[in-house]
């Protein structure tokens, strides 16, 4: 069978990415994980992917914190078409992609937000939720284009916001839904890039 060839970026703990490899395991996702990259040299990301037997990638990024220099987003670029690399997806990757991997992966890399875009864009939107005091949040699961936060919406997932909820209780609960929703779009949308190859 055709299987996806998929990278990961994150720059955190990696439930995200632990959550898509467990729906990869059980046949849910018929993709294959070739390579996971970091910009955070202790990040758990890093650690399941070596666990996991998965080969890791390290970011050297000195320069800017919300981005990547051209340079190191040009050799990240080259190292993933190097690999044969499909999909990259984004699984709590903390900088903004710019022409270096947009130009190698036109409407081949998605995101995971944890607002119900387009609201609350950008950092803490369980946070930003909380401020706001709406009654109900959630994540998207979205293309990414030179926007923050803009690209075509895949898929998205509610969750209530209770009235005693404080920003970790209700990041915990989005979180909860990304663990469901990330995988279940990921399928439909490799689905669909087997159908197109
Ligand atoms: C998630 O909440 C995601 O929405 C945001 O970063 C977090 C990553 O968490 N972009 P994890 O590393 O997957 O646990």
């Amino acid at each position: 069978m055709f299987r996806i060839r998929m990278a990961v970026l994150g720059s955190g703990k990696g439930s995200n990415f632990r959550a898509i490899l467990a729906a990869i395991q059980k046949g849910g996702l018929p993709a294959e994980v070739v390579a996971v990259a970091s910009d955070h040299p202790g990040a758990g990301i890093l650690e399941l992917a070596s666990k996991s037997g998965i080969e890791t990638l390290r970011i050297h990024e000195t320069k800017f914190k919300t981005r990547l220099s051209p340079e190191v987003e040009s050799t990240l670029a080259g190292d993933l078409l190097a690999r044969r690399v499909d999909l990259v997806v984004l699984a709590g990757y903390m900088r903004v992609l710019k022409a270096p991997m947009l130009d190698a992966f036109p409407r081949r890399i998605v995101n995971i937000h944890p607002s119900l875009l387009p609201a609350f864009k950008g950092l803490e939107a369980w946070r930003q939720a909380i401020d706001a005091g709406v009654t109900e949040s959630g994540c998207t699961v979205h293309l990414v284009d030179s926007g923050v936060d803009s690209g075509e919406i895949l898929g998205r997932e509610r969750v209530p916001v209770l009235p005693d909820d404080t920003p970790a209780t209700l990041h915990a609960r989005i979180q909860e839904a990304e663990h469901r929703l990330f995988p279940r779009v990921l399928a439909e949308f490799t689905g669909k890039l087997t159908a197109e190859s």
